[in-house]
């Protein structure tokens, strides 16, 4: 079974990012286990709180799921043309002391309400996980554009976006095993 976690960057319980998770994890082929994160929890980062205390529980139980996962999954939000801070937030939270990011295989994906669905985001975070050393997969790319018009009582309705997936899910698979 591949292990596979995925990352929300939103903290909203009606998030579309959140939603587009749960979709790719039910169009998931039946070898790919996938769970789904939130990033509550994680405080501001703080180097004087990580120079007393470390990095905190919530942070390290973060870790400990990106480093036993094969790949991650993560679907951002389009904050003023960018990461929204939550995500980058958690991100840098994540990157220290031991980042679980090294080598990992991971994938990015994003909704939002524009007509870009989180393009200049995505290539934010894309430049991010250079940064922290991931392999993330160029292609095929998944952006969910008016994602108020594509799910509906809390599932993706769009056939479109929904076949996307599908192929963007076996690119990965294969994406995953090459790590
Ligand atoms: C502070 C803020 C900035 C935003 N900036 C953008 C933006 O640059 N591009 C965009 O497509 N949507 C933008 N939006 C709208 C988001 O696409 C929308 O709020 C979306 O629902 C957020 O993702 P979520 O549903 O996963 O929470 C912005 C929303 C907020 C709150």
């Amino acid at each position: 079974m591949m292990k596979i976690l995925a990352i929300t960057g939103a903290l909203r319980k009606d998030s579309w990012n959140t939603q587009l998770l749960r979709a790719v994890k039910e169009l998931a082929p039946p070898e790919m286990a996938i769970e789904i994160v939130t990033l509550h929890g994680v405080p501001l980062y703080d180097g004087d709180e990580e120079d007393k205390h470390g990095v905190p529980t919530s942070v390290k139980a973060l870790q400990e799921k990106v480093r036993e996962a094969d790949g991650v999954i993560i679907s951002t939000p389009e904050y003023n043309f960018s990461v929204p801070g939550v995500l980058k937030n958690g991100l840098d939270w994540m990157s220290r002391s031991g980042n679980p990011f090294k080598w990992k295989r991971v994938g990015v994906m994003g909704a939002s309400e524009g007509p870009i669905g989180t393009g200049r985001s995505q290539y934010h975070l894309r430049q991010n996980l250079v940064g922290l050393e991931a392999i993330t997969m160029p292609k095929p790319e998944i952006f969910v554009a008016l994602a108020d018009k594509k799910f509906a009582h809390g599932k993706l309705t769009d056939e479109t976006t929904k076949k996307i997936i599908v192929t963007w899910l076996a690119a990965f698979k294969d994406w995953v095993k090459r790590g």
